[in-house]
């Protein structure tokens, strides 16, 4: 894949899954600019993708909470950058917890990370994104279809996301912009999964559930959004891609009660 010329925005970008993402877009030659909270995580970044490959590098530290910090970053990133011909939104919050356990601003707090974070990227960036050309990738997760206890924010929060996704395929698609959502089952090493599966029998009980029989890579991801923004994707726009090992097709299984499960007998003990 070649993205010479081309700028990358990856918001969330400075860890894990979105990390991965904008080092494979690097080594492809893009431009990139990256965004998360922490202004040390986004310099540690920078540093990694220009080692990566990338042609110029820029980042800004925002909450995507705070939707006029994000408009004021994108525009800054605009100014440096020109139009954005691929945005990737992917900050989130997660933490296991029972729908009566957890406090009404817990179940808000991930609400306006995941998905309103989301409106706040989206909305930020449509200015800036070029037209015909751009491409919306927004990252979702297994929870915006599988329900699994434990996970009821995350699921409506992402549910959210997806079917954003899928409206502004439509609202977006007229003016010349690809939007659609990727899906990462449970991608090793990354603090998503520490938190779902703390242990190494949570680990094993997910690999099991999993067809394909291992956990996914960052790089497994990455793959799927250097496709979808590539104009071999040219035609495919509002689609959920699952890049999961097959997980849907058995549903949520046992690890959909194994969390809960697990915080009830916390909760007991
Ligand atoms: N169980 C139940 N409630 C929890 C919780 C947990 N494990 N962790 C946080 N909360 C609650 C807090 O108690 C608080 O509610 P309260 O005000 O009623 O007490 C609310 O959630 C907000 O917590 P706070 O720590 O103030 O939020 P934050 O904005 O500093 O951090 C999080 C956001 C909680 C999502 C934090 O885990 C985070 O920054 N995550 C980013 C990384 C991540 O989750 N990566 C995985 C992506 S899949
Ligand atoms: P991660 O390493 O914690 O990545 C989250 C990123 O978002 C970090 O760069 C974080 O940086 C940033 N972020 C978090 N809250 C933010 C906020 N309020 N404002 C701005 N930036 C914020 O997690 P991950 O496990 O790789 O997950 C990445 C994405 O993949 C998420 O969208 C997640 O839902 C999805 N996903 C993950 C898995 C998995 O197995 N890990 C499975 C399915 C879906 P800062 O801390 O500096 O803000």
């Amino acid at each position: 894949m070649d993205f010479a010329g081309k700028t990358v925005v990856v918001i969330g970008g400075t860890s894990g899954i979105n990390r991965g993402i904008a080092e494979a877009f690097a080594a492809s030659g893009a431009k990139l600019a990256v965004a998360s909270r922490s202004q040390e995580k986004v310099d540690d970044t920078i540093a990694a993708l220009k080692a990566a490959g990338a042609a110029e590098v820029i980042g800004a530290a925002f909450d995507v909470r705070d939707a006029e910090a994000v408009a004021a970053g994108l525009q800054q990133f605009h100014a440096a950058l020109g139009d954005f011909d691929v945005l990737v939104s992917g900050a989130a919050g997660n933490f296991p917890a029972l729908m009566a356990e957890m406090s009404v601003n817990a179940f808000r707090t991930v609400v306006e990370i995941d998905l309103m974070g989301t409106v706040h990227v989206l909305k930020g960036a449509y200015p800036y994104l070029k037209r015909p050309g751009g491409n919306i990738i927004n990252i979702s997760a297994p929870q915006s279809y599988l329900p699994y206890e434990g996970q009821a924010h995350v699921c409506a929060a992402k549910a959210g996301v997806d079917q954003i996704t899928r409206t502004l395929s439509m609202e977006w698609g007229v003016e010349g912009i690809r939007v659609n959502s990727v899906v990462p089952g449970f991608i090793e090493g990354t603090e998503g999964a520490k938190r779902l599966a703390p242990t190494p029998d949570a680990g094993e009980q997910l690999r099991r559930d999993v067809p394909l029989g291992r956990w996914g890579t960052p790089q497994d991801v990455a793959n799927a959004c250097l496709f979808l923004a590539s104009d071999m994707a040219s035609y495919i726009s509002g689609t959920v891609l699952a890049v999961d090992g097959a997980l849907y097709q058995r549903g949520s299984g046992q690890f959909g009660q194994m969390m809960g499960q697990m915080l009830r007998s916390m909760k007991k003990g």
